[in-house]
């Protein structure tokens, strides 16, 4: 595209931009800017389902079962269990290797821990199978050749505009 047709076409988008109001006036006029062509969809990365999809309710399942808030602890246990079923469906395969497998590999014993523990509302029971949930995290990403993503037990977590601590019901 020359650089006056360019310089044109900002301007114009540029308006359009400054006139959201008068919109159709500006359709009217033939400035508005073409909108660009639909891209590919977004396909995100196993590093980005994990820091969108999993870290955050490894942290939320634990501030839940801190804050002795046992109805959300098993909820965000099955969201946690559904999050890793997704991701082994958005990315089978990491490095040639089965994501599902290996996630089932470490994953399913202590999440039946979990599961256990907090339906008997017992703490240091699950204290004792979130160490072992935080393990498997770490023993998978050291199978990938990824052991520089440390994952440990939270200290002073915090969600700021989320109450953790159980309601009335
Ligand atoms: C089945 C294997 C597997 C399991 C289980 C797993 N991860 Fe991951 N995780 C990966 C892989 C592979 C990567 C690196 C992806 C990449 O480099 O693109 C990763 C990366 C990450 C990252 C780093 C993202 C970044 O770019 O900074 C975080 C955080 C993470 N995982 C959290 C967790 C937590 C928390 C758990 C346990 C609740 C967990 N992961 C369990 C495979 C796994």
């Amino acid at each position: 595209m020359p650089l006056e047709k360019l310089r044109r076409a900002m301007r114009a988008a540029a308006m359009a931009a400054g006139l959201a109001g008068l919109a159709s006036l500006a359709t009217v006029a033939g400035l508005r800017a073409e909108a660009p062509p639909a891209s590919p969809a977004y396909v995100p990365t196993v590093s980005d389902l994990m820091i969108a999809t999993i870290q955050p309710r490894h942290i939320r399942l634990w501030l839940a079962a801190r804050s002795g808030n046992w109805a959300f602890s098993a909820y965000e246990l099955g969201n946690l269990k559904g999050a890793f079923n997704r991701v082994s469906r958005a990315q089978p395969l990491v490095d040639g290797n089965s994501f599902a497998d290996m996630n089932a590999a470490v994953m399913q014993q202590p999440i039946e821990a979990l599961a256990q523990a907090i339906k008997q509302k017992d703490i240091a029971a699950f204290d004792r199978s979130y160490a072992e949930l935080t393990a498997a995290c770490n023993s998978c990403h050291q199978a990938l050749n990824r052991a520089v993503v440390a994952i440990k037990v939270p200290q002073n977590a915090s969600v700021a505009d989320q109450e953790f601590a159980p309601g009335v019901d």
